[in-house]
């Protein structure tokens, strides 16, 4: 059931749980990621960078892509398709191809332009009942070739645009894309906790979920948190298993070559990461 991420989400936040979004690069992405959330008994949310978007031919394709697999494979939990880290223009595609859900990313303008943009986009999603996630603070690392500092947000910046009526908000707390350095000094639990006791009940959502350990996830999930990003893992693991079957050169026996065949351990792969990560994040039968 494709739907706006706001009640999934107000339903983690208040029975102190995460909902994951998981970013997804093609059809064996997407397929895995809905029948791992069908099995789980769990609310998912599909993520789709604006990178992914053109690698996919455009958004129209991949929101078709997903409501079909959707109705072909039966999925009956809650699927929110969702824009990561979008540009003014990239949200307006979005709502027009038929997301259930937009990022807009204003971290890097100044406060003012993030306030004023994110103002009119809560009321256009609004009127369409979709769901709405803001940035404050950007978030460290690389992600799409968009390269962040990793500052910390200002709590009071944070409710600023969290009165305007968002659905969900990220802050930067020390989080980074893609691998964590030997030398990350780990997530500001200070400024968490800071920004929650400002936000109230907003959902706040925790970006650079790949190699966060798992007593900082629950401790985030403690403050406030109640979606978290997940990206770079499941490609890790993609990557690995299709490495490994090569390397055992299972391509090259019998009809191993296939497509379908080659790319399955990977497939399986993401299934396992995500499975894994629902638990963590303790969505699992909260569909
Ligand atoms: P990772 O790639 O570090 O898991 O981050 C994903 C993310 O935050 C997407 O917005």
């Amino acid at each position: 059931m494709l739907v706006s991420a706001k009640d999934m989400l107000v339903k983690a936040k208040a029975g102190k749980y995460a909902v994951g979004q998981f970013n997804i690069n093609n059809l064996e992405w997407t397929k895995a990621a809905l029948i791992t959330a069908q099995e789980c008994n769990s609310p998912i949310i599909l993520g789709v960078s604006e990178g992914a978007g053109k690698y996919m031919t455009g958004f129209k394709t991949v929101a078709a892509m997903v409501k079909a697999m959707i109705e072909e494979l039966k999925i009956t939990v809650p699927v929110a398709l969702h824009l990561d880290h979008g540009t003014y223009d990239g949200c307006y595609k979005c709502i027009e191809a038929g997301f259930s859900s937009i990022m807009f990313d204003g971290s890097h303008y100044p406060i003012d332009e993030n306030v004023a943009k994110t103002k009119e986009l809560v009321g256009v999603c609004a009127e369409k009942g979709m769901s709405l996630e803001a940035e404050v603070g950007s978030i460290g690392g690389e992600e799409d070739g968009v390269i962040g500092k990793g500052e910390c947000a200002d709590p009071a910046e944070c409710k600023q645009i969290a009165d305007l009526g968002v659905t969900m908000l990220a802050a930067g707390i020390g989080n980074i894309h893609g691998k964590y350095p030997e030398n990350w000094e780990g997530l500001s639990f200070e400024t968490l906790d800071a920004i929650q006791k400002l936000t109230g009940d907003m959902p706040l959502v925790l970006h650079g979920g790949t190699g966060i350990p798992e007593d900082m996830i629950k401790k985030a999930i403690s403050l406030g948190v109640a979606k978290i990003n997940v990206n770079t893992e499941c490609q890790l693991s993609f990557a690995a298993a299709t490495r490994k079957y090569i390397e055992e050169g299972k391509d090259l026996s019998g009809k191993g070559f296939d497509p379908r065949k080659l790319l399955n351990p990977g497939f399986e792969a993401i299934k396992a990461t995500i499975k894994e990560k629902m638990e963590l994040f303790g969505s699992v039968g909260k569909a």
